[in-house]
Formats: structure tokens, C-alpha cells, sequence
């Protein structure tokens, strides 16, 4: 499984049977290194409404014609705005599609447009090649991330203010207990702005390796 930072808390995740981008902000994110046009997926996922992480959903999934998963009201909202395919899941439930297994996990937060709410926000475990990565979303330290303990990688936001910060992303490592953790949702304006080498020194005394990655690079789990 390849795991390719795009800033904030967009990754492209690939295997052998496909890739997904997961909550495509790019056009308006700061610390973004391609376009929306540059992107080709089989499937967008999206966590919430928020714009930094709906982004450009919409523009990819017209590009690439392919489905935008996320929860029911989320999905029906993209198509409703243009996305040519859909496929509405929710909290709890997973599907098996061509290019691995996703399956939606609750996440402490908001999910508003600019036209309203859409439902809960989420996270999500994606599985292919049997390998497994917690996207754990916009969202507060909660104890049952431990429900997914044992995930090969989780991607954690770390700015603090709207999401949880530093010293809670590490209890989340303590549930999680990932193989890799990541960090994410932060820098990307200045009221999250976060030194990464903090969370990286705490979750390693868990004995949890942290990778801290720049917006472009990659890594193979
Ligand atoms: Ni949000
Ligand atoms: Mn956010």
C-alpha cells in the first residue's frame, strides 16, 4: 500500500487493485503541490462537508467518473452538486469495492457545506492488499478508536483548535496502536500551526513509528 501526502488531510492511498484520494483538498490548500486536474483515482472519499476536506470531490469525481463514498447525506449533497456516480455508506458499515474494503468509523466533529449541514462527519478504515490505514477524520480523541487497534497505519490530526492536538493525537496512538502513525491536519493556516517532531518523539516512546511526510511525498506501508 502507497500512501502519498497532499497536504492537510489529503492522502492518495494505492494498491494493487486501484487508488483513492481521501478529502481532496487542493485547489485553495496552501500547502498543496498538484491540481485537481492532476488526480486519477478510482474513488473519493470524504470525511465531512467542511471545505478542507469536500475541496474539489466533485471536479475529480466528474474527471475521473468515478464514485464519491462518504455518509449518505454527504454523497447525496456531491451528487446533487454534479458528482456523476455515488455510493452512500454510514457509520459503522463497510463495502468491499475493485480496490479494497472501506469502512466508515465515527469521528467528534461538524459536517456543514456552505448550504447546510449533510450529516456526521466520519472516518474511515480503508484495507487493501491486506494491508489497513485509519483515516480517523476531523475529529476529538475518543477511547473507541481502540475498536480499530491494530490498523498498519493511522493518519492523525494534530493542529489542535478544531481537531485534537499533540498531546491527544498521542493518547489516540496508545488506543490505535498502529504499526505507522502520521501525522496531519496541521500548518496548513496558522491557528494549527504545530511542530510535527513533538508528536513524533511522543508517539515513539509508545514504541510506534511516526512518519512525518511533506505535502508530495510518499510512503510505502
Ligand atoms: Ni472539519
Ligand atoms: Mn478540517
Amino acid at each position: 500500500m502507497k500512501i502519498t501526502f497532499q497536504g492537510h488531510a489529503c492522502f492518495i492511498v494505492e494498491g494493487t487493485g486501484g487508488s483513492i484520494i481521501i478529502d481532496p483538498f487542493l485547489r485553495d490548500n496552501p500547502l498543496a503541490r498538484i491540481e485537481p486536474e492532476d488526480v486519477r483515482v478510482d474513488a473519493v472519499l470524504v470525511t465531512h462537508g467542511h471545505f478542507d476536506h469536500l475541496g474539489d470531490a466533485v471536479e475529480i469525481s466528474k474527471n475521473n467518473n468515478c464514485p464519491v463514498i462518504g455518509t449518505f447525506e454527504l454523497v447525496n449533497y456531491c451528487q446533487t452538486g454534479g458528482a456523476p456516480q455515488g455510493h452512500p455508506m454510514h457509520i459503522g458499515g463497510s463495502f468491499q469495492f475493485p480496490f479494497g474494503r472501506v469502512k466508515l468509523t465515527q469521528a467528534f466533529h461538524g459536517s456543514t457545506t456552505d448550504t447546510g449541514p449533510v450529516g456526521n462527519p466520519c472516518g474511515f478504515v480503508v484495507t487493501m492488499d491486506g494491508k489497513s490505514v485509519y483515516h480517523t477524520g476531523d475529529t476529538g480523541l475518543f477511547s473507541d478508536m481502540s475498536l480499530y487497534s491494530g490498523v498498519d497505519c493511522a493518519l492523525l490530526p494534530i493542529g489542535d483548535n478544531f481537531t485534537m492536538g499533540i498531546e491527544d493525537a498521542i493518547r489516540a496512538v496508545e488506543f490505535i496502536k498502529p504499526k505507522v502513525a502520521i501525522p496531519m491536519h496541521y500548518n496548513t493556516f496558522d491557528v494549527i500551526k504545530q511542530d510535527p517532531q513533538v508528536f513524533k518523539e511522543g508517539a515513539e516512546k509508545l514504541g510506534v513509528e511516526v512518519r512525518c511526510l511533506e505535502p508530495g511525498e510518499a510512503t510505502e506501508i
